[in-house]
Parts: structure tokens; C-alpha cells; sequence
């Protein structure tokens, strides 16, 4: 696929870059990098903070064919590239649903998904470099460097989610089932006792796996709910 590079030693947020370039009509595959991101965004309002050189911080403007109902699907179509992606790099990565990647329980990367009227943002932050976390992450985050002894240059690791991205992206409409598929194997929550936030309040019980329409299934003691939007998800101790 055409991917345009953008480097940039420092910006706000590259989401923010590319929202900005595709309102005054970027075409899609416009992909902003930066060193350091002096407002990184994560999802919740959270704040995604990376020590430059560490991290990969990138945005990817997308202008998909198929009707915006199916756009939350690009959630899954992207963890799953990453995922794949950091697989390239010796590692096993699980999807979270509906899109963190992570290394046995530890999160690696983060994605933030932002659709605007007539494109979607991908942004993606991934731990590449990181040894040291801070305390209040150290438990739940990991890294490449810590996963493989070795952390591998930036732009390969760019390199291997980009080139399965499209892929992934392709596969939102008639061929979802593939990408479910998929998915599915990957799925990390499958099977684990987890805790959510959502709509209807707080819900426990076992993840069920994934439904034909993308949305995590939990078994809870009033039957399977289907989720389609939850705050944070977590396994329950
Ligand atoms: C999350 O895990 O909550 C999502 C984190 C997404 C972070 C990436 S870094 C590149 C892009 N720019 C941002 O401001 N956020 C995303």
C-alpha cells in the first residue's frame, strides 16, 4: 500500500496531525510519526506518554470504502496488525479486545481509533525500547526490549504493522469473517474472568470470546451480554 511518511521531532499528538491533514484533504495512507508527542492521547481521555526514542508513536489516515457502520470494525483490524506485526519481532502478542496488544498479560502497545466524517484516524503507540516503567505501570506494561532482550530499531517495527494494516483494513467488509477468525485465536481476554465498565454499569464474569459482529461476549450469572463499548476491561484477581 502508498504510505507517506511524515517525521516529526516533536508535535502534540499525531492524531491530532492527521485529523488536521485529512480536513484540509490529505488522501489516505498519510502516516505522521513522532519522536516525542508532547500531548499524547490514549483512549478514556488517558494520557499515552513514551520517552522518546523508546517508543512508537504514529497515526494513519484512512479513507475506508466501506459505510461508516462498519468503521468500528478498523478497532479490530488494527490490533490485529499490530499484533501480527510485533510477531516479526519474535514475540507472541495477544489481542485485548477491542484493540490494546499484549505480551503474557503485560500491555505492549495502545491504539486509539478517531473517526472524523469521511476518515478514521489509527493511531498507535508501541513500547519498544522501554526498560523502565513507572512504578504505577510497571505490573501491567511491557516492552519489546523486555519481552526479547533486544529492542529492534524503530522503523522496522513501523514497518511490520504497516505492511499488515491493509490487510487487516480489507477485511472489514465481506471478508470480516476472516478477520474474526483471527481475532479469535489471538484474543486474549477468551476464557479469563474479567471485570467491565460499560453502559449498564459494572460487569464480571467469563469472557466468552468474541461475536460474529466484533463484540466481546461475557458469560454473567443473567446470561451472555454482548458488548459493544466498554471503558477499561481488566481480568478479574
Ligand atoms: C490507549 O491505549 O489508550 C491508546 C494509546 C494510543 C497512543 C497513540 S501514540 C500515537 C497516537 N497519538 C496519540 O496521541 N495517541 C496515539
Amino acid at each position: 500500500a502508498g504510505f507517506r511518511l511524515d517525521f516529526r521531532e516533536s508535535t502534540g499528538s499525531t492524531n491530532d496531525d492527521v485529523r488536521e491533514a485529512a480536513r484540509t484533504g490529505a488522501s489516505a495512507g498519510l502516516v505522521v510519526v513522532a519522536e516525542r508527542q508532547q500531548a499524547g492521547r490514549g483512549r478514556r481521555g488517558a494520557a499515552w506518554i513514551c520517552p522518546p526514542g523508546e517508543g512508537l508513536a504514529f497515526s494513519v489516515l484512512l479513507r475506508p470504502s466501506e459505510p461508516k457502520s462498519l468503521w468500528p470494525r478498523l478497532s479490530l483490524a488494527a490490533g490485529l496488525a499490530v499484533a501480527e506485526g510485533l510477531d516479526r519481532h519474535g514475540v507472541a502478542a495477544e489481542v485485548k479486545w477491542p484493540n490494546d496488544v499484549w505480551i503474557g498479560g503485560k500491555k505492549i502497545a495502545g491504539i486509539l481509533v478517531e473517526a472524523g466524517e469521511d476518515f478514521v484516524t489509527v493511531g498507535i503507540g508501541i513500547n519498544v525500547g522501554v526498560t523502565n516503567f513507572p512504578e504505577m505501570l510497571a505490573a501491567s506494561a511491557t516492552s519489546l526490549a523486555l519481552e526479547c532482550g533486544d529492542a529492534p530499531e524503530l522503523p522496522l517495527v513501523l514497518a511490520s504493522v504497516l505492511e499488515r494494516l491493509p490487510v487487516w483494513e480489507a477485511k472489514i467488509g465481506a471478508d470480516f469473517d476472516e478477520l474474526l477468525r483471527r481475532f479469535r485465536e489471538r484474543c486474549a481476554l477468551t476464557g479469563k474472568q474479567i471485570r467491565l465498565t460499560c453502559a449498564d454499569g459494572v460487569l464480571a464474569g467469563e469472557a466468552a470470546g468474541i461475536g460474529d459482529g466484533g463484540e466481546l461476549l461475557i458469560r454473567t450469572p443473567e446470561g451472555i451480554r454482548r458488548i459493544v463499548q466498554a471503558e477499561e476491561i481488566r481480568l478479574a484477581e
